[in-house]
């Protein structure tokens, strides 16, 4: 049994990561790529979608170019202390850049949020959609298309931090805080859907003597992921986040949401009403009725659905399966 998946990314050195796993595993049929800004601006992050599936020869997926911008709030900075200018740690091979059309992913017609709905409709309750960036195209898809959390088998979401301190601001995740009356709205909704945030995501590292194995045994995706990786580590290593290993490491935060799909069962949720803050000092929080209470105040007395949150891995299951995954396929 496989899985359709569309996944929407914003690449990324940790997308990158999570697009390479959608690509080579095997339960997985992946449709689609639907990009966002966030790491870097729309623009960068299809042409590096793009590239991508160009670098992991997988052509045949589609690239459907979405958002470029949030659906409320004035857009933030992009990340590029974090992910390089080029949003793939400058990675970039000048003589693999896109300079023909035909042999790159073929670019949807349709923009990333009709694109998804389109597929929806076409696939009713068959598509998992994996979001990994700012929400924006989930929400627009989502106004264009209100039965959307029927049509869809399930929706995993790469954001926010719940006890986990944020990776922005003392308690926003990055992702929501790029677009947080998206992330608000989605949440809103009865999906099937799980948040994998920081939570969890900050538990799976990737250290450099794994990266290095996938550069040696794991081919042109390998090669990529260590390349990309380099500015992205160095950046962990800068801000302390990797002292807990013995060496330089990263999170693999977008590769844990397509990890869940894989093995749920190496995760542990938790599960209530939530919201998104989107305005003020504590703009990008998740938020969590952890306690079922009849809250007074107007904000949690309509009802919204329950979410799934992930609060605890089983780390070295979920990174096993990503590095064997990727050094198998290509054995194969
Ligand atoms: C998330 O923000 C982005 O920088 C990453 O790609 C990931 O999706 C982590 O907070
Ligand atoms: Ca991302």
């Amino acid at each position: 049994m496989s899985y359709p998946v569309i996944l929407d990314t914003d690449p990324g050195v940790d997308d990158a990561m999570a697009i390479a796993l959608c690509v080579a595993h095997p339960k997985i049929e992946l449709l689609a790529l639907t990009t966002v800004f966030g790491n870097v601006s729309v623009d960068q992050s299809t042409r590096n979608a793009q590239y991508l599936l160009d670098v992991f020869g997988a052509t045949d997926v589609t690239v459907a170019k979405g958002l470029g911008k949030p659906i409320v709030q004035a857009p933030l900075p992009h990340s590029e202390s974090v992910h390089g200018d080029d949003g793939l740690g400058n990675c970039w091979d000048a003589s693999r850049q896109l300079n023909t059309e035909a042999k790159h992913a073929h670019l949807a017609n349709l923009p990333a949020a009709e694109y998804i709905v389109q597929q929806a409709q076409q696939n009713p309750g068959k598509i998992t959609l994996i979001a990994v960036g700012p929400l924006s195209n989930v929400a627009k898809a989502l106004q264009l298309e209100p039965n959307l959390p029927n049509l869809l088998r399930s929706l995993i979401i790469m954001g926010g931090a719940l006890d986990e301190p944020g990776n922005v601001t003392p308690v926003a995740e990055a992702n929501f805080l790029n677009d947080p009356h998206a992330a608000d709205q989605v949440l809103a909704v009865d999906w099937p859907a799980t948040v994998i945030g920081l939570d969890v995501t900050h538990r799976i590292m990737i250290s450099d003597t794994h990266l290095g194995t996938l550069r040696d045994n794991a081919g042109d995706t390998g090669r990529l992921l260590w390349d990309s990786s380099r500015f992205y580590v160095d950046f962990y290593v800068s801000k302390g986040a990797a002292k807990e290993s013995e060496e330089p490491a990263c999170a693999m935060h977008d590769a844990a949401a397509v990890l869940f799909l894989l093995m749920p069962e190496a995760f542990e949720c938790v599960t209530g009403r939530s919201r998104v803050v989107d305005s003020g000092i504590a703009v990008g929080q998740l938020t969590c009725d952890r306690k079922g209470y009849d809250y007074a105040l107007p904000h949690w007395k309509s009802v919204t659905p329950n979410t799934a949150i992930a609060v605890a891995v089983n780390d070295e299951l979920a990174r096993g399966e990503f590095l064997n995954c990727l050094i198998t396929q290509h054995i194969i």
